[in-house]
């Protein structure tokens, strides 16, 4: 029997609004997305801010890693141009000021804590006590493609649901899960069709896909029982 899955904006509505920033995600509200997805890094004073790149270049007008950035300087960057000149002038978010707007909201929140390219020491700490000073748990799923993360985050006693994010096939999946301490698996759009979906079925583990762009592919998640899609088209289901 299928059910409703849910609609997660990918980086905010990432198709009509340069992502990661705030108008991406207001967007993605006023489009009505049950839950809105962002990628959390930190800048070398390690304040968190959302940006999907360990580099700044691609969505901003700024050169070098997030991690060599203070967060007054990172500020500065423009990141709405580089999409749009409408957008010109937008800023990099801190997790701080997407979390003030998000409580005036009814959306679940999915971080995705970026360490499966460059170590950030601490980040899981920083986001978790974020999350508890706003009161967010309950509507908060934190996932990462770094199982290490993941662990430490359940090491912490986190109350947070934890999913780990995955493009590769793997043979016991509630296993892997029960090891790191995650309780639901984000998977590549490409499993779908394989046997690790059949496993993650049977284990009644909760799933979601990313990114799904195609109204097709999100009738298929539902007859699958997807909990949640990502994309970038929040709009998919009612737009011309
Ligand atoms: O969290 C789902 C998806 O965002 C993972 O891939 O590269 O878009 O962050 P990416
Ligand atoms: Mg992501």
């Amino acid at each position: 029997m299928a059910i409703n899955t849910r609609i997660f904006a990918h980086r905010g509505a990432s198709h009509y609004a340069p992502e990661n920033t705030l108008p991406a995600f207001q967007l993605a509200n006023e489009m009505g997305a049950s839950g809105v997805e962002l990628d959390v890094q930190l800048t070398k004073d390690n304040i968190p801010v959302i940006i999907h790149d360990e580099n700044v270049r691609r969505t901003t007008n700024g050169v070098g890693f997030v991690q060599d950035y203070t967060y007054k300087d990172i500020k500065q960057l423009d990141a709405g141009s580089w999409y749009n000149e409408r957008f010109a002038n937008t800023t990099i978010p801190s997790l701080e000021e997407f979390l003030k707007w998000v409580q005036t909201t009814n959306m679940t929140i999915n971080l995705e804590l970026k360490t499966n390219v460059i170590n950030y020491v601490h980040i899981e700490a920083i986001v978790n006590e974020m999350i508890e000073h706003f009161k967010l748990e309950d509507r908060t799923i934190l996932s990462s493609f770094n199982p290490e993360t993941i662990r430490n985050l359940s090491d912490m006693n986190s109350q947070i649901e934890r999913a780990w994010l995955t493009q590769m096939r793997i043979r016991k999946v509630h296993l892997l899960l029960n090891d790191i301490g995650a309780q639901s698996i984000h998977i590549k759009t490409r499993l779908l069709s394989s046997n690790m979906l059949k496993r993650i079925l049977q284990e009644e583990i909760p799933y979601r896909v990313y990114t799904v762009n195609r109204v097709k592919t999100l009738k298929r998640c539902e007859q699958l029982q997807a909990d949640a899609i990502f994309t970038d088209l929040p709009d998919l289901l009612t737009k011309p």
